[in-house]
């Protein structure tokens, strides 16, 4: 099977496309399709065959949940048990936006969807395309990044067609996204929120609207014993092929010790990727150097991060070094994936002391 391909603006939506789309929703086939955040591999949600097929185009474990994609904030009720009163404040304040809840499940959510949780993940997304293909759907659809299971998540739709073009019966071109990075999840079913994934909304900006907000401690660990709560989060992800590792310090020392890692590794016949910003690609001659954005507007990194890396499993190189980028809105959720994609391998310098390899 070939995936037609359609193209739209979320200006100027292409309602027959999107109505044959949706045909396709309610016939239980499979839809590419642009939101705000990354692609989504868009598939009924209430029917458990949809969900079986999501799971083999993908290549993901099945017992990897599926959010719920929703147009209309009338349409959460159905599928969820209860509304925690946190959570209506946050949809009323961050929804239709990059922000996915966790809620108890209805009867009505197969355990399919749900990966056999009893509990079910729901975002309502803001950008147009994704909501009318939504409503022609049938108001409830099951995306998970529209990427192979381990490849960078799409944020255009020639990734969706590089890895799925042969296995889906449509693909919507909405040109590229906007953020770039998957939806901040939040689970607002304890008594406090807790983050199981960063996104573009940061623990920050939560707390400014429901007060304390935890970080999940699974997210952090360098420590193996305590496991991410959202299971989609504790698989390794996003690896290129090459080896990545990241180089964290002082940023004159950081450029330095790139440059010798790159010489180094050019000396042992290696082709060597750099990924860098717009303020230090010029500090590097040797190398296959992609600027991946600019530190002076952090939301640019985000949004090509994913990009640059589809971009170095082309290019064939052996080793890849990176800067590192905690910059101060969106840097906690650019490091979980960039430090995911690097197998945690991170080289720390500066400081006076030795290099450290951790
Ligand atoms: O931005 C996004 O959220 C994109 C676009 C397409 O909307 N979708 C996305 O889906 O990133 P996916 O399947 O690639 O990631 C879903 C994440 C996984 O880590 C999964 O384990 C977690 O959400 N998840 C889903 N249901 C859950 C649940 N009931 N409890 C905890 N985690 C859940
Ligand atoms: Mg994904």
């Amino acid at each position: 099977m070939k995936a037609k391909l359609v193209r739209m603006t979320e200006s100027e939506l292409n309602m027959p496309a999107l109505m044959e789309a949706g045909k396709i929703l309610k016939n239980g086939g499979l839809v590419g399709f642009p939101t705000e955040t990354v692609y989504g591999l868009g598939g009924n949600a209430l029917d458990p065959r949809a969900a079986r097929k999501i799971y083999e185009a993908k290549g993901r474990p099945s017992d990897n949940p599926l959010i719920i994609h929703i147009a209309e904030m009338e349409s959460l009720p159905l599928i969820v048990k209860e509304i925690p009163e946190k959570a209506a404040i946050l949809a009323r304040h961050c929804w239709p936006g990059p922000l996915t809840m966790i809620f108890p499940k209805s009867d009505l959510v197969p355990m399919e969807t749900t990966g056999g949780l009893d509990t079910v993940a729901v975002r309502f997304p803001s950008n147009r395309i994704a909501r009318e293909l939504i409503r022609q759907g049938g108001g409830y659809v099951a995306a998970p990044s529209a990427n192979v299971s381990g490849r960078p998540s799409p944020t255009m739709a020639e990734h969706v067609i590089e890895d799925l073009g042969e296995r889906i019966e449509m693909i919507i071109d909405g040109g590229q996204v906007p953020i770039g990075l998957e939806s901040t999840i939040v689970d607002c079913t304890e008594e406090i929120p807790v983050i199981l994934r960063p996104g573009f909304l940061n623990q920050e900006k939560l707390e400014e609207i429901l007060g304390n907000v935890e970080l999940d401690p699974g997210l952090l660990a360098e420590n193996e014993h305590v496991r991410p709560k959202a299971p989609g989060m504790r698989y390794k992800h996003y690896a290129p092929k090459a080896d990545l590792s990241i180089v964290e310090g002082p940023n004159e020392e950081v450029t330095e010790k790139i440059r010798c890692l790159t010489i180094e590794n050019l000396l042992k016949g290696r082709k060597v990727g750099i990924i860098c910003t717009e303020e230090t690609r010029g500090l590097y001659p040797e190398g296959i150097v992609l600027s991946i954005g600019a530190r002076a507007e952090e939301e640019t990194i985000a949004k090509h991060l994913y990009e640059v890396l589809r971009k170095f499993d082309e290019t064939e190189v052996d080793v890849i070094f990176s800067e590192s980028f905690r910059t101060p809105r969106m840097g906690m959720a650019i490091m979980n994936r960039l430090l995911k994609a690097a197998g945690h391998t991170v080289i720390q310098v500066g400081g006076g002391g030795s290099d450290e390899e951790i």
